[in-house]
């Protein structure tokens, strides 16, 4: 099969590699029929996960078709359609009975394994472990460029962002980073009941994308962000200030946002140690909260966007062959040239 593999920071070919196949009774084998590409490659291939190395199949989304599976597995058969997502899970393990499968202890100690500690979803065939705990059936409703967005972007945005930061009716909220991430939390923050919910990007076009995914402002990245948030809300900063882009100035650009009482929701995945001003924040009785998506809301997210609630779909704006990927990487990378928000590639 082909498939697109790691070779160390800034290098990753297409290339044949041996075919995926059922190595355990709990696995199953999906045919890739659409992926798509995270800003957690891009931080891979910037050397910022220093887990995935030199020989790794990149990627950790997909929607697909099963063609092989173990002889424990009850509840897939060959044929059907899944999604398979971020976080893979045993479903036995103390914390994925706590609902917190980002941290399953059977899969590794860390639910994200796919594209990171085993091959992942950027090629033909992709194996996946613990199945009946890990995958689920797409309904038929919901098409493959819209369920290949509730693999990782979505639940991330809502669960690290929105949940995580407890957004509640009335609020006011600001999302750092308007890529695929950040406007998942901008689509899922409308859910409850935010007053106000401003976008901050460098990107126009995203920006333009955060209104037409219900945010009430946007702001473009400058000398003044802050003081124009801070201008939006009544002067005292947002509730929750949602960070989704990685980098320290972001972090601290969310701090700054944020009220008395609020909460900053990290979701960035950060590559270096950040200084946060902690002489302003203890006694702002603000809360931070970080972490790896579980993707526990894909059910209730799912059932969103095959009622038409949510228009993932949308978020998709460049299409690709698999034989395309080095383009698709450029496109995705250039976000801001491209007018891309989410790539999606098929075979
Ligand atoms: N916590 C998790 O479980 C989890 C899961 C998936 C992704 N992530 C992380 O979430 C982040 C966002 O992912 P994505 O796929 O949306 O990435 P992305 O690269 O598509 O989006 C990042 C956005 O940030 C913007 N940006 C860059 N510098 C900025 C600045 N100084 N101020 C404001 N905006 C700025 C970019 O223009 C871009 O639109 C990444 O760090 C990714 O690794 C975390
Ligand atoms: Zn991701
Ligand atoms: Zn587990």
């Amino acid at each position: 099969m082909k498939a697109l593999v790691y070779h160390g920071p800034g290098l990753k070919s297409w290339e044949d590699v041996p075919d995926a196949t059922v190595d355990e009774p709990t696995d199953v084998v999906v045919r890739v029929d659409t992926t798509t590409i995270c800003g957690t490659d891009l931080h891979i291939l910037g050397g910022d996960v220093a887990a995935v190395t030199d020989g790794r199949i990149l990627g950790h989304e997909a929607v697909g078709t099963v063609v092989a599976v173990g002889e424990a597995v009850k509840g897939f058969a060959v044929g059907d359609r899944v999604l398979v997502p971020a976080i893979t899970r045993c479903g036995r393990c103390s914390y994925c009975q706590a609902g917190m499968p980002s941290h399953c202890q059977t899969v590794g100690g860390v639910g994200w394994i796919l594209g990171h500690l085993i091959d992942g979803t950027q090629a033909e065939l992709v194996r996946v472990p613990y199945a009946d705990t890990s995958l689920y059936l797409v309904p038929d409703g919901v098409s493959d460029e819209q369920a290949i967005f509730l693999a990782d972007s979505l639940p991330t945005g809502y669960e690290v962002g929105v949940l995580a930061g407890r957004v509640r009716p009335g609020q006011t909220v600001a999302v750092v980073g308007a890529g695929a991430v950040g406007l998942a939390a901008v689509l899922t923050t409308g859910l409850w009941g935010a007053s106000k919910v401003i976008a901050i990007d460098s990107n126009r076009f995203r920006l333009d994308k955060a209104l037409e995914f219900g945010a009430t402002d946007v702001v473009e990245v400058g000398p003044d962000t802050v003081a124009e948030v801070i201008a939006l809300t009544d002067g005292l900063g947002v509730d929750v200030a949602i960070e989704a882009v990685g980098y320290p100035q972001t972090l601290l650009t969310a701090a700054a946002l944020v009220r008395p009482g609020g909460r900053i929701a990290n979701v960035g995945v950060h590559g270096a140690p950040v200084e946060l001003p902690m002489q302003d924040l203890w006694i702002h009785n603000v809360t931070l909260t970080m972490g790896l998506v579980d993707t526990v809301s894909i059910p209730t997210l799912l059932t969103m966007v095959a009622s038409g609630k949510i228009p993932a779909e949308k978020m998709g704006t460049h299409s690709f062959t698999f034989d395309q990927i080095d383009e698709a990487y450029d496109v995705f990378k250039n976000a801001a040239a491209n007018s891309a928000l989410k790539v999606i590639l098929r075979p």
